[in-house]
């Protein structure tokens, strides 16, 4: 008696401290207590509009202001696991309730598709997970979704001046994005993708399982290197095998008018770039600007070289002259310190900043990518410079390819990107005016130089870049779950791979669970018959 009393007391309490006007937290809550969640971690994990942290929690991870305005569709609830458990309670609750999952680590995504969506949605938001355990024993390390790739690079440094890791060059991009959808960086020439060094993996599935790579299986732990997680369950953790780099990295920045042959030193580019030493990784920025009321383009030449200067200088001597590399030119320092530059930090700057989980600042920004296999001739670029300066703010990145990533086959993980490559170009533009006029007129832009660049660049697909996201190239309705509006931009993300990630998704999230703008499609038809 006295004890169903006790009982019927704390029901009371739970109603009154959980209950809220919006039945989709209610059936939420329901559904953790169900899963043997406690209401004092239900009421702490899980954040609601009326929860005066809601807005913070949610903008502390937006990292383009295009979805952080009044318009942007919100979701009804912010989950904030602390534990296995929570994951796996809000994986089964989104399923059971049918409600879409949106998972969220480092929030780099370029469409804001981890904390946006245009139907009912629940943010699944990482930032808790963030453990890095580095074993120099072995030179591997465990490091959590949440993390960062700064906090990971200084976590590194930390135990061994003289180990690395081949990541992104971002230092608040967050790992369980970045690995999941392949992640290169400035060691790329010499150490291939991020993928290529991950030894172990551990996440939740569909049935709210927690699985490392022995219990996931070869297919599975194939496909969240380089497939995108989101489509597969949630990253916990990945295990990584560090790599070495040497004592002293040499760096460069080198910038080039037209007037101090810009066009012949980027041709140049084209001709070696793929072909230098492995220990070589050279980036090109385009960018259109003003000197003297004149507008043009200037090309930066941005290097990272494993080893000293004089080896440096020999390579871009014989092989890259048009470069016109000086010894002042170079910098020699550490690795870290290489991450920093690399990071537009100035030279003054201390390796504790890659601690700092905030950017100094976020723009509006539009990005796209693309692959290019020819070498683009000298009236080319002539028409592409005039072509940028025409249009107004885009500018371009190139990144070095060849080396070791022309020695990994495509099916080896799900990037194809491989072998044939001289260099992935990005599209950018920023901007800082918040309206709608603004918004339309730079993302035209951005869509106007990638229409200009269509003869030259890969064809059948026109190859792009997962972590690069881009809309633009083709989605499928959220939950509608189509496999012919997948294959549009699957086969531009994976080639001939999207078939192989269609097959492991019909197994391992037969009911698209773990679906979004973008995500991989259940096979049509055993698809249907798998979710009876
Ligand atoms: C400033 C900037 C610099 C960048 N530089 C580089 C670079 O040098 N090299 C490079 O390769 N890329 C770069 N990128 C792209 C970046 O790798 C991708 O945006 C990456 O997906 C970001 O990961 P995130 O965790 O920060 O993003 P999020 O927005 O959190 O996630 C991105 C995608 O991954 C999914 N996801 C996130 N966490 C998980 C998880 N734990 N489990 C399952 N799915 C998950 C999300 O749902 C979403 O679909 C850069 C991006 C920015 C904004
Ligand atoms: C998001 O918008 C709010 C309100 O305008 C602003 O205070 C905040 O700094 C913005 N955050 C980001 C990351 O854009
Ligand atoms: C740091 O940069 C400044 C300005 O570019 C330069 O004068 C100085 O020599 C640099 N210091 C080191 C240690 O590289």
């Amino acid at each position: 008696m006295k004890k169903s009393l006790l009982l019927l007391f704390f029901y009371f309490l739970h109603v009154f401290v959980l209950a809220s006007a919006d039945p989709v937290y209610d059936s939420f809550v329901q559904c953790f207590t169900e899963n043997k969640i406690p209401d004092s971690q239900i009421s702490s994990i899980l954040y609601t509009p009326e929860n005066p942290s809601f807005t913070n929690v949610l903008e502390s991870y937006v990292r383009n202001r295009r979805f952080n305005v009044s318009t942007t569709p919100k979701p009804n609830i912010i989950v904030t696991p602390t534990s296995e458990a929570h994951v796996s309670a809000a994986v089964l609750c989104a399923k059971k309730l049918g409600i879409q999952l949106k998972i969220r680590s480092g929030g780099h995504d370029y469409e804001g598709i981890s904390y946006v969506s245009d139907t009912t949605f629940v943010i699944l938001d990482m930032f808790n997970f963030r453990s890095i355990n580095v074993n120099m024993e072995d030179e591997t390390a465990w490091v959590q979704s949440g993390a960062l790739l700064g906090e990971l690079y200084y976590r590194i440094w930390e135990k061994s001046k003289v180990h690395g890791f081949p990541a992104g060059v971002c230092p608040t991009v967050g790992v369980g994005g970045h690995i999941s959808g392949a992640g290169y960086g400035n060691m790329l020439r010499k150490y291939g993708l991020t993928v290529d060094h991950v030894i172990d993996a551990q996440i939740v599935d569909s049935n709210g399982r927690v699985l490392d790579r022995e219990s996931m299986g070869e297919d599975l732990f194939w496909a969240i290197r380089g497939g995108g997680g989101a489509s597969f369950g949630v990253i916990l953790a990945y295990k990584i095998k560090l790599v070495p780099v040497p004592p002293t990295v040499t760096v460069f920045r080198l910038e080039k008018s037209v007037d101090e042959n810009a066009i012949e030193a980027v041709f140049q580019y084209q001709q070696v770039v793929d072909k230098l030493d492995n220990d070589l990784f050279i980036r090109v920025l385009l960018q259109p600007i003003t000197r003297n009321k004149k507008r043009s383009v200037r090309a930066t030449f941005i290097g990272l070289f494993l080893g000293d200067s004089t080896r440096l200088l020999s390579i871009t001597g014989s092989e890259f002259p048009k470069l016109e590399l000086k010894k002042s030119d170079c910098h020699e320092m550490s690795w870290i310190n290489s991450v920093l530059f690399w990071g537009n930090f100035d030279n003054t700057t201390s390796p504790n900043v890659l601690l700092s989980r905030n950017p100094d600042s976020v723009n509006f920004l539009k990005r796209k990518s693309d692959y290019v296999k020819t070498p683009i001739s000298i009236s080319g670029l002539e028409s592409l410079f005039k072509k940028m300066v025409e249009i107004g703010k885009v500018g371009m990145v190139f990144n070095s390819y060849g080396g070791r990533m022309s020695e990994i086959p495509e099916s080896e993980t799900p990037f194809p990107h491989r072998a044939g490559n001289i260099f992935k170009i990005q599209y950018s533009v920023n901007w800082n005016e918040e309206d709608e006029e603004a918004d339309n007129k730079y993302v035209d832009q951005i869509r106007q130089l990638y229409s200009f660049m269509e003869p030259f660049v890969s064809k059948n697909p026109r190859e792009a870049y997962l972590n690069y996201r881009d809309l633009d190239i083709g989605t499928t309705n959220n939950g509608k779950n189509s496999y012919s509006e997948g294959q549009v931009y699957g086969v531009k993300y994976f080639k001939s791979n999207f078939d192989r990630l269609v097959r492991i998704k019909t197994t391992v999230d037969p009911e698209n669970v773990f679906r979004n703008e973008q995500s991989i499609p259940v096979q049509p038809f055993r698809g249907r018959k798998a979710r009876k």
